[in-house]
């Protein structure tokens, strides 16, 4: 008999009843808890998920569970504490959500806990289980594309929502290789007060040390992706080689023109439904055997962040960032302080409109 895992899920929000929806339609995993702070997102959360013990106390349910999995969907700033009563509670595997860290202090002290008690992360970037995010991964690594010299990821979504992904599945692309130095510029003061704090557009390049040059645009600046109708699936990502290129769009399905293969293209669109079930059987396998890590582990995501989080300190900054980024910070302080005070130029109406600048 596979051993089956105990979760308690805290927060629940969009992402925290997707989590605790799919751990619990899974039969490796006892859904033995879930948390909310706000009642009324708990008993809308009971109502579609039956009788799962509950409570408005995170940490009482954490202590008295003892759960093997605590999984967090918390917004972006608040993670160190969650990530504290994990490890105090006893789990083996720490689940939560993207992005790892809004600054770099906090990112290190994160890692620092996850390292000295030897537990298991695994963070949400869950989009890499399209069919359409994994055929390009896979035209990508089977050499079509001949010397693969550039990765590149476009969002019209703003940064604290859209970059951490955008980086995730393009260093996927290219094989994990780490960063060497960053270099960004940003714009547009409006998004600051956001849940998921952002400057209003960032744009930047990074060097990886297999020679790939990466390129990033994040937020109300970045390119329309007119193909595409759901403004958060505005999001396109792929690598250029010297006999083609191959890139996703997340809700615009993928394509490829490559020296052998001509142009391809192919169906596919960002969806909880099929991505989830994926993401949460491999914590289920990753617990089972020490070798089958999580593909979302927090190992990949400290490299994205820290990625993203140098990025910003170059927009603040001036200049290239080197990697691996050798102190913590507070980038969003940074920002605050440095970006420019002048409106953002945006790349559509749409934008616009979503950046609320009239
Ligand atoms: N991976 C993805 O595809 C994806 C998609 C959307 C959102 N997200 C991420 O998921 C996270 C949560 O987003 P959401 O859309 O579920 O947000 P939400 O606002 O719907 O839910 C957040 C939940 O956290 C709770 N909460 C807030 N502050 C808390 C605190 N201090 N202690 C305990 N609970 C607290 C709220 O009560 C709520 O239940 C964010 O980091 C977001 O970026 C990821």
């Amino acid at each position: 008999m596979p051993k089956i895992y105990r979760v308690i899920v805290i927060g629940m929000g969009k992402r925290g009843l997707h989590h605790a929806t799919f751990f619990k339609a899974n039969p490796r995993f006892d859904l033995i808890g879930i948390s909310s702070r706000d009642a009324m997102r708990l008993q809308n959360a009971l109502s579609k998920l039956g009788n799962v013990p509950s409570s408005g106390d995170a940490r009482s349910l954490a202590l008295s569970a003892r759960p093997d999995i605590f999984c967090f969907c918390t917004p972006p700033a608040v993670r160190f504490d969650m990530l504290k009563l994990g490890i105090e509670c006893g789990a083996k595997l720490i689940a939560f959500e993207k992005p790892g860290a809004l600054t770099s202090a906090e990112l290190f002290a994160m890692r620092d806990l996850i390292r000295t008690a030897g537990v298991k992360g695994v963070v949400s970037h869950q989009h890499r289980y399209g069919v359409h995010y994994r055929k390009v991964k896979e035209i990508i690594a089977s050499g079509m594309l001949g010397h693969v010299h550039t990765a590149y990821g476009t969002a019209t979504g703003w940064m604290t929502h859209m970059l951490s992904h955008l980086i995730d599945y393009t260093c996927w692309f290219n094989n994990y290789a780490p960063a060497t130095w960053v270099m960004a510029q940003a714009a547009g003061r409006t998004k600051f007060t956001d849940s998921h704090p952002s400057p209003d557009y960032i744009g930047g390049f990074v060097q990886f040390s297999n020679g790939v040059r990466g390129i990033y645009e994040c937020g109300a600046g970045a390119p329309d992706q007119p193909e595409v109708a759901k403004w958060w699936g505005k999001n396109r990502m792929g690598a250029q080689g010297t006999e083609g290129f191959a890139e996703v769009l997340t809700n615009g399905g993928w394509r490829a023109v490559t020296k052998s293969g001509g142009y391809q293209s192919g169906e596919g669109a960002m969806n909880y439904d099929l991505d989830m079930p994926p993401y949460i059987q491999e914590m289920a396998d990753w617990l089972d055997d020490n070798a089958k890590v999580h593909p979302c582990n927090f190992d990949h995501t400290c490299m994205g962040a820290e990625i993203m989080l140098a990025l910003q300190r170059s927009a603040a900054e001036g200049g290239q960032v080197g990697l691996p980024l050798t102190a913590g910070a507070d980038e969003q302080a940074m920002l605050r302080a440095r970006v420019p005070d002048r409106p953002v130029f945006v790349s559509s109406e749409q934008n616009r409109k979503e950046f609320g600048l009239g």
